[in-house]
Formats: C-alpha cells, sequence, structure tokens
C-alpha cells in the first residue's frame, strides 16, 4: 500500500533529511586518507545523535552500525568497520534518520584525493543519473520513467545499473512501498501521484550490474571487483514538480 503524505507529514520527512543531509556535508570535511570507516560511523553516529536524531540503520533488521559505507567495488550497505580510506578511493555513504518518528534518507559518493579519470567519470555520471530520475517524477509519469531515463543513459556511457537493489517510499518507516527500480520501460508500472515520497538511488557500476554479497550477510561487492557509485535523494512529488527532501 502507497502512503499519501500529508504536508505535516512531509515536513517532518524533510527535518529528518536535512540533518541526514547535514551529516554528511560533516563526514565530507573528515573523510582523509587513513581514517577507518568504523570512525566514519562513529564521528556519523554522534552528530546524528547531537541532532536529537536517531540513525535509522542501527539495528534494522539486525544491521549492526549506524551508518552504510561502502569503499570501490562495494555496491551498498558497507558495514563500518577496520578498513582505512585511502587516497585514490571512492567512498559512498548512505545515511537514514529518524527524527519525530520520520525518515529521511540520502547518499553521495566521495571521491579521496586524486582519483582515476574512470572513477570520476563513474561518480559524476551516476550523480547525473539521480538528477534525471529525479525530474522524471511528475503527477502523471510512469514509475517506469523513472527507471527507463537513468538506463537509458547509464548504458548510453557503458556504465550498468544494479538490478538487485532499488529505491523505496518512505516516512513513518524507513522502506514503503513502492519499490523503485533503475532500470526498465517508460509507460509501465503505477502513475506518480502528488504526495508520494520515494528514494531515487541509483547503484551504477563500472562493469557488469551483478552483485555478491558477502559472508556478513549485508555488504554487496560488484561480481567483477570494478568501482561502483551512488547518490541518493529522498523527494516528494508536487503540482510543481519534484521536491528533494534531503538538502542541508
Ligand atoms: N539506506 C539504505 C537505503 O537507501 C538502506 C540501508 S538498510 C541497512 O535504502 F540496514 F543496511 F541500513
Ligand atoms: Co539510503
Ligand atoms: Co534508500
Amino acid at each position: 500500500m502507497i502512503n499519501i503524505k500529508t504536508q505535516e507529514e512531509i515536513e517532518l520527512i524533510r527535518a529528518s533529511g536535512r540533518i541526514a543531509s547535514k551529516t554528511l556535508d560533516y563526514l565530507a570535511t573528515k573523510i582523509k586518507p587513513g581514517i577507518t570507516t568504523e570512525q566514519l560511523d562513529q564521528l556519523g553516529h554522534q552528530f546524528i545523535l547531537d541532532n536529537c536524531a536517531k540513525p535509522s540503520p542501527l539495528n534494522y533488521r539486525g544491521y549492526p552500525k549506524s551508518l552504510c559505507i561502502s569503499i570501490n567495488e562495494e555496491v551498498v550497505h558497507g558495514i563500518p568497520g577496520k578498513r582505512r580510506i585511502k587516497e585514490g578511493d571512492i567512498l559512498t555513504i548512505d545515511i537514514t534518520v529518524n527524527k519525530n518518528g520520520f525518515h529521511g534518507d540520502t547518499a553521495r559518493t566521495f571521491m579521496v584525493g586524486n582519483v582515476s579519470e574512470r572513477a570520476e567519470k563513474l561518480v559524476e555520471t551516476t550523480r547525473k543519473s539521480m538528477y534525471l530520475g529525479i525530474n522524471a517524477c511528475k503527477i502523471g509519469a510512469y514509475l517506469g520513467d523513472i527507471g527507463a531515463t537513468i538506463q537509458n543513459y547509464i548504458e548510453s556511457l557503458g556504465f550498468s545499473v544494479v538490478r538487485n537493489f532499488v529505491g523505496h517510499g518512505i516516512g513513518r518507516n524507513f522502506h514503503e512501498d513502492p519499490q523503485v527500480p533503475f532500470y526498465g520501460k517508460k509507460g509501465t508500472g503505477l502513475r506518480l501521484k502528488e504526495g508520494m515520497v520515494l528514494t531515487i538511488e541509483p547503484m551504477i557500476n563500472e562493469g557488469t550490474w551483478e552483485v555478491v554479497i558477502l559472508e556478513d550477510g549485508w555488504t554487496s561487492v560488484t561480481k567483477d571487483g570494478l568501482l561502483s557509485a551512488q547518490f541518493e535523494h529522498t523527494i516528494v512529488i508536487t503540482q510543481d514538480g519534484p521536491d528533494i527532501l534531503t538538502l542541508s
């Protein structure tokens, strides 16, 4: 069932989304070669608590940490740990916070110092594909329009769209209906309505779209070991088009 949000609910999601985005701004200043993903998790955890919010992933379906941090070939759901960031890495930090019972979900891929030209191209292409997907979120458009827009753009540049994970509705629950694939066909699937709140979070791979889940049960990595990037915003569909709820 898809919940249509009221104006009050939308503002509560925006308040959470702003904290999630501010946490990413703060962590951007802490990303340096040598820091571990566990240290970034601790800094982010504290920043979220200092803003009177809670990190939604912690204990969600048994997830053990507050943030998801995925380096290079890691696609999503990287569990923060002892891995140290080094010059040339790309890392995706995905943050969801809950304040006053509503969630806001946003992710960015950061480049550590000088990265390869290919890595930079992947990251910039992924960012652009997210905005193309967001711009497809208009009243009356089809869910498939979002996926088709992203997939066409990505594949025209020789990259691939991960199929195993999708975007989602969000609000009182971290993950709500509908599922939002980032591949598909124009004019298919459900019609978008005013007040729907969705995440647009394409996961884009340098090589094959196939992923493997590691023994920890969470971390997904590219099957070919090549790079992966992701950007995510939470948006609401309005009369004036998409409104991004995860801005700082
Ligand atoms: N934030 C992720 C998303 O965009 C979900 C993470 S689930 C977790 O949907 F348990 F790993 F945190
Ligand atoms: Co997320
Ligand atoms: Co999400």
